[in-house]
């Protein structure tokens, strides 16, 4: 076995619930964080969208098995990963800004940032690049040696989830029903797909008929959007000001304007709905309570084993087996 394995072997076997802080490459890579907001503005120079893809990217990580960039890795020979899970198949995109803040980093400083943390960073900037608020993220996750399909099957919540149902499932993550409303204030920016949303303009929960919440000419103006039979691939903004992080959504939800079950159920419910109020009235506080919310979603870690990948879409080795296999020839 040549040396440079069993350092690399020694590396990824610091356990991956390590101490998070700010400032943890202040030493080892002080333009870090400069450097994925570098290239986060550029991508959003060719194309706004991307960053909203990115802020959901955190969410889709963290909640299955903690902030371990599991969602990025590629499916392998022998590994289903998550991309092609149920939620984010033909959803989830701009994997490809992540690989260039990735190259950008290992050009300056090789092997150093996780791709977990360029998660976190990337979210945190597409924030603020599109005019919500700032924040100091937490910084030292490692980067997971596998990840599992049915993990995100089972976690991630459908469009067609309700308010009680999520409630629930933050709990799980001990978020808080203030967490989980905040946290949804992240469809502020963004899209989502007509197949998201013709079971609620159409057939809610069986009914054959329309969602009763929908204001009227909201729902005038999806039908035409995402006609019955259309194409469920055309996208619709998540809320009036989908460029701006604002607190527009919430004053959506309160006008029965929200797009996705998941949305408009925050108003009906009355667990959620004094939350949805007071922020459709409170920028400020909005703002402050998704901080809070993101911050506790970035704490969530697997304490499993973990390494820093070299790109982010795989492994630095596949398996141990294979590399041992290919050691012993
Ligand atoms: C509370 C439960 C949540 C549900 C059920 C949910 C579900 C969805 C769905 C169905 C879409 C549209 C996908 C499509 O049609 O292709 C979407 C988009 C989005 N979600 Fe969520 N989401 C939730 C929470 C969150 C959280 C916590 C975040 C981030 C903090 C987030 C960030 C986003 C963003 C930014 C988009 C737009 C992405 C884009 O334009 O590419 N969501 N979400
Ligand atoms: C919410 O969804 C859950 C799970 O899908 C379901 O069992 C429950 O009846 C729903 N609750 C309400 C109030 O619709
Ligand atoms: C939630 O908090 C409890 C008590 O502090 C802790 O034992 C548990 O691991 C936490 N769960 C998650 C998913 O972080
Ligand atoms: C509406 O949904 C119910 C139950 O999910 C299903 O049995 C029914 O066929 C659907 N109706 C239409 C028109 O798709
Ligand atoms: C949407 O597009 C994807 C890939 O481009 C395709 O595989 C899928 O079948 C399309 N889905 C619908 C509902 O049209
Ligand atoms: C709005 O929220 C901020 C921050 O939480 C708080 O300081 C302020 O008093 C609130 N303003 C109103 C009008 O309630």
């Amino acid at each position: 076995m040549s040396l440079a394995f069993l350092l690399s072997l020694a590396n990824i076997l610091i356990l991956a619930a390590a101490q998070l802080r700010p400032g943890f490459y202040s030493k080892t890579c002080p333009d870090a964080e400069y450097i994925v907001r570098r290239v986060m503005k550029k991508a959003m120079e060719v194309e706004v969208r991307s960053v909203a893809s990115i802020m959901r990217l955190q969410f889709h990580d963290c909640f299955v098995n903690g902030c371990d960039a599991s969602l990025l890795l590629d499916d392998t020979p022998d590994m289903l990963g998550e991309k092609l899970a149920l939620s984010n198949i033909n959803s989830l995109r701009s994997y490809e800004v992540i690989d260039e803040v990735k190259e950008a980093l290992e050009r300056t400083c090789p092997e150093i940032v996780s791709c977990a943390d360029i998660l976190v960073m990337a979210a945190r900037d597409a924030v603020v690049l599109s005019g919500g608020p700032n924040w100091q993220v937490k910084l030292g996750r490692r980067d997971s040696l596998t990840a599992r399909q049915e993990d995100s099957n089972e976690i991630m919540p459908s469009p067609r989830a309700n308010a009680s149902y999520l409630i629930s499932l933050f709990n799980k993550f001990n978020l808080s029903i203030k967490d989980l409303v905040a946290l949804s204030g992240s469809h502020s920016v963004g899209k989502g797909r007509c197949f998201s949303v013709v079971f609620r303009l159409y057939n809610q929960s069986g009914s054959g008929k329309p969602d009763p919440a929908f204001d009227p000419r909201y729902r005038e103006k999806l039908d035409k959007l995402c006609p019955l039979g259309g194409d469920e691939n055309v996208t619709v903004d998540l809320d009036a000001t989908p460029e701006i992080f604002d607190n527009q959504y919430f004053k959506d939800l309160v006008h029965g304007q929200g797009f996705l079950n998941s949305d408009q159920n925050l108003f009906t419910n009355e667990k959620t709905r004094e939350y949805v109020k007071q922020f459709s009235a409170n920028q400020s506080e909005f703002f402050r309570a998704f901080v809070e919310g993101m911050i506790k979603m970035g704490d969530l870690q697997s304490g499993r084993p973990g390494e820093i990948r070299r790109n982010c879409r795989v492994v630095n080795f596949r398996s141990l087996d294979i590399l041992l296999d290919d050691e012993g020839k």
